[in-house]
């Protein structure tokens, strides 16, 4: 693993593969999502290759972006609503950035879903960023591309944390914390991989609504939100020195804080039916531990488990599909 200073001026044009696709990472959240908001720390882990783009010049009057898997395609031309308006405001945004004035076209292969907890926009922010950045003539650092992606991430989200860019650029396990001063980002190494399963609810979750409706919720009851952000942030803390240790971590005593962490999740409103009936079944198919990941209201459960072909076979009995991801530190 390298020194984050090394990762901050990593330049785009390293993330290009033999194909000519420029790739960032999705990220899975171990602990703490929401009260990272709130100035706790978290602990979250980059999925490899999880959005590639390509850029080419177009013929058309306007640029444009498609994103087949998603079914979206998108010219800045359009009269558009919704989401569809998002999408066209950050594709200007890094256009303006990086100058690019001519029309192009970005292709994305996107292998994650969409609004499902597992970084997709900040993915998609980060990989279009790096693309046009090289297309512009420009190979920019992490550092200048996370930046950037951010300034995305705040017209699609509102007020992130800054967690999802960050792993997007990165890549690997952080423990990451927002405070006033900036980001506290810090590297962690496992003494030997971790294995997860991801399953996916199959509902989308959408993170600006969600982190919208947590933050009426504290603004209604300060000191029960305050309390849960504290004890979220101490479960983090714990778990941070769990996977710290020179051995192979203890699955039994990591369960069991991921397991206190969806209880949290649960307690401020964020977890749902479909959630909660892949954290049954997963169970019941062996699994230790338990969690949603991302801002919740559905998309993707992680779980932790050393049965991991009976978990999935248990979920898919009701159509829940899962992918097992590797966490290596
Ligand atoms: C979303 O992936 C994670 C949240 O904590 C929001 C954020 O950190 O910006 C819910």
């Amino acid at each position: 693993m390298l020194e984050f200073e090394q990762l901050g001026r990593r330049r785009a044009s390293s993330y290009v593969d033999g194909d000519g696709w420029v790739g960032a990472c999705g990220k899975v959240i171990l602990f703490g999502e929401h009260s990272v908001v709130y100035g706790q720390p978290a602990i979250a882990a980059g999925i490899e290759r999880a959005v590639r783009v390509r850029v080419e010049r177009s013929t058309e009057a306007c640029s444009s972006i498609s994103i087949e898997r998603w079914n979206i395609s998108v010219s800045l031309a359009d009269k558009l609503h919704g989401s569809a308006v998002l999408l066209q405001n950050v594709l200007k945004l890094i256009c303006r950035h990086f100058a690019v004035e001519q029309p192009v076209h970005l292709s994305v292969d996107a292998q994650i879903p969409h609004a499902s907890g597992l970084g997709a926009s900040a993915a998609l922010a980060v990989a279009c960023s790096r693309a046009l950045a090289l297309f512009a003539g420009q190979d920019s650092t992490n550092e200048e591309i996370n930046e950037l992606a951010f300034a995305c991430e705040k017209l699609a989200h509102g007020n992130p944390s800054g967690l999802d860019n960050s792993l997007a650029c990165y890549g690997g396990l952080f423990r990451f914390q927002r405070l006033h001063s900036g980001v506290d980002l810090k590297a962690l190494s496992l003494a030997q991989p971790l294995n997860f399963l991801v399953a996916l609810s199959g509902k989308q979750g959408f993170t600006a609504k969600t982190v919208a409706r947590v933050r009426q919720l504290w603004l209604k009851n300060k000191t029960l939100y305050d309390e849960l952000f504290e004890q979220m942030g101490e479960l983090t803390r714990e778990a941070e020195a769990i996977l710290a240790v020179d051995t192979a971590v203890d699955k039994v005593k990591l369960g069991k804080l991921i397991n206190r962490n969806q209880a949290c999740l649960r307690q401020l409103g964020v977890s749902c039916a479909e959630i909660e009936d892949i954290l049954e079944l997963a169970s019941a198919g062996g699994a230790t531990a338990g969690k949603l990941t991302g801002s919740g209201d559905g998309g993707a459960v992680l779980l932790l488990s050393d049965h991991r072909a009976d978990v999935q076979q248990a979920l898919a009995e009701k159509a829940y599909s899962s992918f097992s991801i590797t966490i290596a530190g």
